[in-house]
Formats: C-alpha cells, structure tokens, sequence
C-alpha cells in the first residue's frame, strides 16, 4: 500500500512534471527519458538492487535530492535491507566528501518514513483473518476465493487480488485460478511472460511499480498502474502457484506490503497445491 508522505507526494509532482515535460519535448529529451527506462528495465548482470544502490549512491554524490528520493523509493520496492542501503550511503558521502551528509540526512529520514508499515492496512490483523480462513478449511477453490476476497476487501489499495496456479498438465504454464475483481483475459501465462511468467521463472518476488516502464507487462486494464507478485512454494520448494495483486494506484506496494505477502502466501501454500493438483483431473480456467 502506498505509505510514506514523503513518497505520494515526491511521486505526485514527478508524474505531473514528467507529464508537462513529455508533452513538450523534443527528440532529445525523449530519447533520454526512453533510454533512462530501458537502463533500469530489468537488472542486467548488476541485478535490479544494485543498479538501483548505484544509481542512489551516484545521486547522492551528486546532491540531487529528487532523484535520491526515487531511487530510495525504487530500493524499498525491491526489499533492499537497511545495513546495505547504508553503505552505498557510506560511499557516496566518502567520494562525495561531508557537503553530501545533509542530503544523507534527508534520505535516512525519507527511507525511515518509506519502510513505515502502511497507515491504511493493519497487516497484522488481516493475516490474522487469513490464518483463521484457512483454519476452517474446506475446497481449495473456495478458501483461495475467500482469501482473494478477504485481502482485496481489506487492504486499501488491493484492487485486484487472485492466484495463479501451476498446470501439472503442461508444466511451465501458469493457469488462473481464484479471484477477486475484474475478469482478466490472461488465463494461461507461460513461464517468463508477464510479470506472473517472470516471477513462477525466477521463483521470487516481483514489485513492478509503474507498469508502463515495464516492457513485459501483460496488461489487465487499463486502471492498473502496480503490480506485485508473490510465488508460492511447496513444502518442497517448488513453485506451486502464486499470488498476484494489481493495484489502480502507482508505486502501492512496499516493504510491508511485500513481508505480508509473502506470510500470506507462505499460509496458503497447501490450498495453492491442492487446486494446482486438482487441474490434472481436466479442470482449469
Ligand atoms: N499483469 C500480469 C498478468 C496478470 S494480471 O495482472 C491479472 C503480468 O504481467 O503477468
């Protein structure tokens, strides 16, 4: 969920200017802002939190505080821990020399207010209800739908909430499952497609904070600006569904977001297993 003051409202204003400046730029400019969104399109051989610890450290040196703000929000959505955080600090005030330490100021409190859990989701609570969802049991298909229902009605900003499962019968293929929202016309998604392809791929996490920057997104509407998407394993570790949310709102998800998730997701893993098991028998959307 969207958290920090600091953060709706530096996101705010660069989407209005970025608005302002695309509608009146020339070709340099746009090529500039286009090369900008592939460079961090994916992570490359860096990785996405490096190139992002890079990118923080650099604009530090160079005492841009808008864009230190962005990439600490970028740093919060990919989960980067604080210790590391702090020493990509550490060096951009070394090579940046003490006239950098008022903007490391102003970033350790940003950061601070970024990893805040949510005002608007009592995360806790509705992980409490979940636990409880999945205590009284019953028909996979039914649990997931109450859960999908229960955290799309809970947490603000959660506009779309459903599970994807993994076929038994054409592995490598994810099949909806349970969900709660808007019909989706994205049944079936290969492994590496979308962000559900990538992340069931890479069997971790993916935050995708602005869908248009993101070149293999596969669209559900119009409306959705987020995603997060969260794997789940079996008890064997292999992937054996997951758990998707879009959200209407830009940047939605963080830190806490992604830490409730995953408890959530971790909850529901036998449920997830057991509908993705029940595919063989010819069902599947
Ligand atoms: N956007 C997803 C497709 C699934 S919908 O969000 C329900 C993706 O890119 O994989």
């Amino acid at each position: 969920m969207a958290d920090s003051c600091v953060r709706e409202r530096f996101m705010k204003d660069r989407d209005l200017l970025n608005g302002i400046v695309l509608e009146n730029a020339d070709h340099v400019l746009k090529r500039l802002y286009s090369l900008d969104s592939a460079a961090f399109r994916d992570g490359g051989r860096l990785g996405a939190e490096t190139k992002e610890l890079v990118a923080l450290a650099v604009s530090l040196a160079l005492r841009c505080d808008d864009c230190v703000t962005y990439h600490l929000a970028r740093c919060a959505d990919l989960g980067v821990p604080t210790p590391q955080l702090a020493e990509a600090m550490g060096i951009a005030s070394l090579i940046g020399g003490t006239i950098t330490i008022p903007h490391v100021r102003r970033a350790f409190a940003a950061w601070m207010e970024m990893k805040q859990k949510s005002p608007g989701a009592d995360f806790d609570s509705v992980l409490e209800n979940l636990r409880e969802v999945v205590r009284e049991g019953g028909a996979p298909e039914g649990v997931l739908a109450a859960a999908a229902g229960l955290m799309k009605d809970s947490i603000p900003g959660y506009d779309w909430v459903g599970f994807y499962l993994c076929d038994p019968v054409t592995p490598g293929t994810l099949v909806l499952g349970p969900f709660s929202g808007a019909p989706t016309e994205h049944v079936r998604i290969g492994f590496g497609r979308g962000v559900c392809g990538r992340a069931a791929e890479l069997g971790r996490t993916l935050v995708v904070d602005d869908v248009t920057r993101e070149s293999e997104y596969l669209a559900c509407s119009p409306e959705v600006k987020s995603e997060a998407v969260v794997p789940v394993f079996s008890a064997n570790g292999t992937v054996v569904g997951e758990l998707d949310i879009d959200s209407h709102e830009r940047a939605a998800f963080t830190q806490a977001d992604r830490d409730f998730l995953e408890k959530a997701a971790a909850a529901l893993s036998p449920f997830v297993e057991a509908a993705a098991a029940a595919l063989q028998g010819g069902g599947g959307a």
